[in-house]
């Protein structure tokens, strides 16, 4: 992945902006991750750097770090469909089985360094690799309300939304509904 500058990504003056894979850095960021999930998601979507790592060791998984001037900006963590059935909540996904798709497990940016096309950059540079790993497709799920921000960030990647999955957190939070997107690639 190539440096870039938030500047060039989204217009504003800002520091340097580096991607790297996450499957390299995770254990230098683990703590840090544990700290992003906890100030960005309410206990059900929140994962932990440990958790993070287990998925990034599932064979195919991508995963990418952005770094703004030496300090962690956002991670994104995708791996195969096939991993994470139960998180589809009964949709039968019909490239279910056929290795064709990334799942897309969470893709998190600091509060205090959104709107800066960072998402966007750690996704981009995830999909890329996939195309050339022989993916078809990316697909995931946002929480209704909560997620619609990165909703609006899939569709603008052509994302398109598949199904609405309900009960998908059981945590008495409402809405407790998701979309299930697909991205072609
Ligand atoms: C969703 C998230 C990752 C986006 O990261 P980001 O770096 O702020 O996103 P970008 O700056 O790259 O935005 C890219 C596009 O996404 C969309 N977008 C991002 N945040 C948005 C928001 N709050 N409302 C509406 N659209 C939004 C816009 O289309 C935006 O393009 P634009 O800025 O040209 O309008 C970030 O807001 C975040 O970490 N949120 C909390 C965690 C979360 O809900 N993650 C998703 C879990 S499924």
């Amino acid at each position: 992945m190539t440096p870039t500058t938030l500047e060039a990504a989204a217009g504003q003056r800002a520091g340097t902006l580096v991607l790297a894979v996450l499957s390299v850095e995770i254990d230098r960021v683990a703590a840090l991750i544990d700290e992003l999930e906890a100030a960005s998601y309410e206990p059900a979507r929140r994962d932990s750097g440990k958790g993070l790592r287990e998925v990034l060791a599932i064979p195919r998984a991508i995963g990418s770090v952005a770094y703004c001037d030496g300090i962690l900006a956002g991670i994104s963590v995708a791996a195969p469909l096939e991993s994470f059935g139960h998180a589809l909540g009964g949709f039968p996904d019909d490239e279910f089985g056929k290795h064709s798709t990334l799942y897309f497990v969470d893709t998190t940016v600091d509060s205090r360094m959104r709107r800066r096309g960072i998402g966007r950059a750690l996704k981009v540079a995830q999909l890329g690799t996939a195309r050339v790993q022989g993916y078809r497709y990316a697909s995931g799920r946002n929480r209704v309300v909560l997620a619609d921000g990165m909703l609006a960030l899939n569709i603008s990647l052509g994302g398109r939304i598949l199904t609405r999955i309900a009960n998908a957190y059981s945590d008495g939070i409402h809405p407790d509904s998701a979309h299930y997107y697909r991205i072609t690639l």
